[in-house]
């Protein structure tokens, strides 16, 4: 019928139209010829197990296929075929399936492309729908286009058979609470920029939390190059950064995924009740250390210490419990001790601190109270207590003095404020006390900027020519 319709010209679509005006129906026998336009040719040829193949189209054109086919329908895209989204493909009856025809398993399967500008954050929803399926597709979170936006997940099913993401915005896959889905061969892998959250998380305790019968199984979850992904598989409401008081429950089947490149914790679980079976599941492809693309600075102590050691598979014994079912969990897990939640707390690593650091005329002022005048690289001057400015090399957290003032002063105040170091608009850099000038470089009304480094000559003021005029070895 589809092949009929695009052969065929607008008379002979009137024409079949007329043959559904033959069908008693409301919308048919008010219709009219509006309607002629608003009927696409996919509309009226994907039925149910419909061998032919959707070429072009929008998320419109998918929805429309889904609301008008009802239960069961398959929306079939030919291989190769790339389907620019502005919102969500959605779901809207039970045994629903988005497919790539043939369902080839290498890169013809279609592309659900999320369009750069738009704000789509979920590419596909089946909320809710149950035995719904996304079989041998690619979502491309097109994420450097299209940047990124906090909230949803590129896919949301409540249940189905998922095909192949990449690009996630979010969260990979978020299976809500949805007895029986199967999450199976998918790749899921993050963008080349953005921060990357989840892959595949049961974290959710919607629909009371039950997840009786999901397998997730055979998929590849890959962060990076030049991204990552927080969590690859989250299993339970104490492993999202909003725990829940419910528990999530259900006998689970967790095997044969693998992890690679950048991801931060492959599998985390806490807060589940019930019967998991975790096996298989490699992560020797992972990047290590972990430090090297994310950093756990916003996290709680245990995720620290779990990234610092580069950790992928951790669980929480207490809140892994099977009252339904025994617990089969693969041996390389690591038991935490302590109750922890909110896994989802990496961010993109700190830039790396600066060699140097310059400072023109009146812009640098800084007492003893506050104490930290600059942090290089593994370097930092400070200002003490005692009058004394000094530059320390801290490579490897050994501290080393490289150079010092060494004019010392007792007139710091109690909390050390009376000792200024400043450049002067003028040009003079000025160390003071509460008596006044204790040092100075003697630069007023020539230095144009003051430099500091973590390499010989370590602190310097220049001149309109950029001439070193002080250094402080000249002190
Ligand atoms: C056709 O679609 C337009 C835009 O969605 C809508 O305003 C119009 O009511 C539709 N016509 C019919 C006959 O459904
Ligand atoms: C969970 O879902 C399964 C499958 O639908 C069902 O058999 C079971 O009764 C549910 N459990 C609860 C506690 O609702
Ligand atoms: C872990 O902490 C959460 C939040 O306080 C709590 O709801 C849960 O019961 C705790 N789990 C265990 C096993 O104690």
């Amino acid at each position: 019928m589809k092949i009929l319709f695009h052969a065929l010209a607008l008379p002979l679509a009137f024409h079949f139209l007329s043959l559904a005006h033959a069908i008693p129906s409301p919308e048919a026998a008010h219709g009219g010829s509006a309607q002629a336009t608003n009927t696409t040719d996919d509309a009226m040829t994907i039925t149910p197990r419909q061998s032919s193949c959707l070429s072009t189209g929008t998320q419109s054109t998918i929805n429309a296929l889904f609301s008008s086919g009802g239960a069961n329908t398959i929306v079939s895209l030919c291989p190769g075929v790339t389907i620019p989204i502005t919102a969500p493909v959605v779901f809207t009856a039970p045994g629903q399936e988005l497919s790539t025809q043939g369902y080839p398993t290498d890169s013809s399967r279609a592309t659900i492309l999320i369009q750069p500008g738009s704000t789509v954050t979920s590419a596909i929803r089946g909320n809710w729908q149950n035995n719904v399926k996304v079989l041998n597709i690619q979502v491309d979170g097109n994420q450097p286009n299209a940047g990124y936006f906090g909230g949803d997940a590129l896919l949301e099913m409540a249940c189905g058979r998922m095909g192949s993401i990449t690009g996630a915005t979010d969260g990979g896959i978020v299976i809500f609470g949805s007895p029986g889905s199967h999450i199976l061969r998918n790749t899921i892998t993050s963008s080349s920029s953005g921060l990357q959250f989840g892959g595949i998380n049961m974290v959710d305790p919607t629909w009371s939390g039950n997840y009786s019968g999901v397998v997730v199984s055979s998929n590849t979850i890959t962060g990076g190059p030049g991204s990552f992904i927080n969590l690859g598989i989250g299993m339970g409401s104490q492993v999202w950064s909003n725990p829940h008081p419910e528990t999530n429950f259900g006998q689970v089947t967790v095997t044969n995924n693998v992890f690679t490149g950048n991801v931060g914790f492959s599998i985390v679980m806490n807060g589940w009740l019930g019967g998991l079976t975790v096996t298989g599941n490699s992560v020797s492809g992972v990047t290590t250390p972990s430090s090297s693309f994310a950093s756990a600075s916003g996290c709680g102590a245990v995720q620290q210490a779990a990234f610092a050691d580069s950790e992928q598979l951790v669980y929480y014994p207490a809140g892994v419990t099977g009252s339904s079912g025994p617990n089969v969990i693969q041996s390389q897990f690591t038991a935490l001790s302590t109750n922890a939640s909110n896994w989802l707390c990496l961010t993109n690593p700190a830039p790396p601190l600066p060699d140097t650091k310059s400072f023109l005329p009146n812009t640098l002022s800084v007492d003893a109270s506050t104490s930290r005048v600059v942090s290089l690289r593994d370097f930092h001057v400070q200002v003490q207590g005692d009058g004394n400015v000094v530059g320390i090399d801290t490579t490897g957290g050994v501290w080393t003095v490289k150079w010092a003032s060494s004019r010392f002063s007792s007139a710091c105040g109690p909390d050390g404020s009376q000792c200024l170091l400043a450049f002067g608009i003028d040009g003079n850099f000025v160390m003071y006390d509460g008596n006044g000038p204790l040092w100075a470089s003697g630069t007023d009304g020539s230095g144009q900027l003051l430099t500091f480094s973590r390499e010989p000559p370590w602190v310097t003021v220049t001149g309109s020519n950029g001439q070193t005029l002080w250094t402080i070895g000249n002190l």
